[in-house]
């Protein structure tokens, strides 16, 4: 290993802001297999660069934490190796490991980019892995952001270990996106059928048994104590009885209920106005798009098979980041962080 190639790789990352991966992950977004561009995106989001710098920088992280009202495991550094195990690549997790911390070791300062760095620990990855680059783009892009957030040392010494097995760890590509396109047929008379349709909720696509019913036009959250099983033990935002999402008001206000959509967010009702403002004052998703790829499970309603994956924490940040870019007062924005959560 090589200790001055190893820092100039992480002031490489550390000199990339917000922005910078912004037009990185556009850069890369056509190079990224269709299998894995939703859930780059929905990682992306659920891993916020900005959010990580402003705990690493604050003086009373966790202080920090509490006024911003986060609950469950926000911090990247106790899941390097899980974060993204509802990505495609990472059953190919070690080979993107060993090449993100071989480029870091050989890293030369020059002309490069972040989208070259990215094409490069691919291109390394999915030779060691023997597997098409465009699986291998998305979780380079993981591996690059988790080695920004955390820093090389705790990025080298996390086990490397891919979370997928059985039938999973096999499955192609093709058939992954096979599975997520598919509707739950209705049975013979089902052209017949109205409300009373039924679609699966998939909310874990590794695991045969994370998956529930819904009626047509439900919410997710709505249909997700159907899996009767007692999530808390997992989860500890998760209450029991009422399924493997976390869920406090169900009315657009606490936030909690957030998931990100791997497969048939066209199939979601599209975001309704309150919706929209309260992922936006959360801090979750800044976007337009009627149907966006991060959704609050308690107003998205199905009417089709949908697949989601539970991010493992929650908060309220948006106003205080904001405030942060705009350089004005970032704790006053946290200390009120509870009552605009409360006012949404
Ligand atoms: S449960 Fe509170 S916003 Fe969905």
């Amino acid at each position: 290993m090589s200790t001055n190639h190893s820092t100039d790789y992480e002031n490489f990352l550390d000199r990339q802001d917000e922005t910078a991966w912004a037009r990185a992950l556009e850069e890369i977004a056509p190079a990224i297999h269709e299998v894995e561009r939703n859930a780059t995106r929905v990682w992306f989001a659920f891993f916020p660069l900005a959010l990580a710098r402003a705990l690493q920088t604050s003086d009373d992280p966790e202080g920090l934490a509490r006024k911003l009202l986060m609950q469950g495991n926000y911090r990247l550094e106790d899941q390097i190796d899980s974060s993204h195990k509802f990505l495609y690549g990472h059953r190919h997790w070690r080979a993107v490991k060993d090449a993100t911390t071989e480029r870091a070791d050989s890293f030369a300062n020059g002309a490069t980019t972040l989208a070259d760095e990215i094409r490069a620990v691919a291109r390394r990855a999915a030779e060691g892995a023997r597997v098409d680059e465009s699986l291998l783009v998305g979780i380079a892009a993981v591996a690059l952001m988790t080695v920004a957030q955390v820093g090389l040392a705790k990025f080298r010494a996390s086990p490397g270990e891919v979370k997928v097995g059985g039938r999973f760890a096999r499955q192609s590509p093709a058939q992954v996106l096979r599975e997520r396109a598919r509707d739950d047929s209705q049975g013979l008379m089902g052209f017949l059928r109205t409300t009373d349709k039924r679609w699966t909720v998939v909310w874990n696509e590794n695991d045969e048994s994370a998956r529930f019913q819904m009626i047509d036009s439900q919410e997710i959250a709505s249909a997700a104590p159907n899996d009767e099983r007692d999530w808390s033990q997992i989860d500890p935002r998760c209450t029991v009885g009422e399924g493997p999402i976390p869920v406090q008001c169900r009315s657009a206000s606490c936030g909690t209920c957030w998931v990100g959509v791997l497969g048939g967010a066209e199939k979601l009702s599209p975001v309704a106005e309150r919706e929209r403002k309260v992922m936006h004052l959360m801090g979750y998703i800044e976007t337009d798009e009627p149907r966006p790829l991060i959704r609050l499970s308690c107003q998205a309603q199905g009417r089709g098979a949908v697949s989601v994956v539970v991010p493992p924490w929650n908060g309220v940040f948006g106003k205080f980041l904001r405030a942060q870019a705009s350089g004005g007062d970032g704790g006053q924005a946290a200390e009120s962080a509870a009552t605009a959560g409360e006012g949404a």
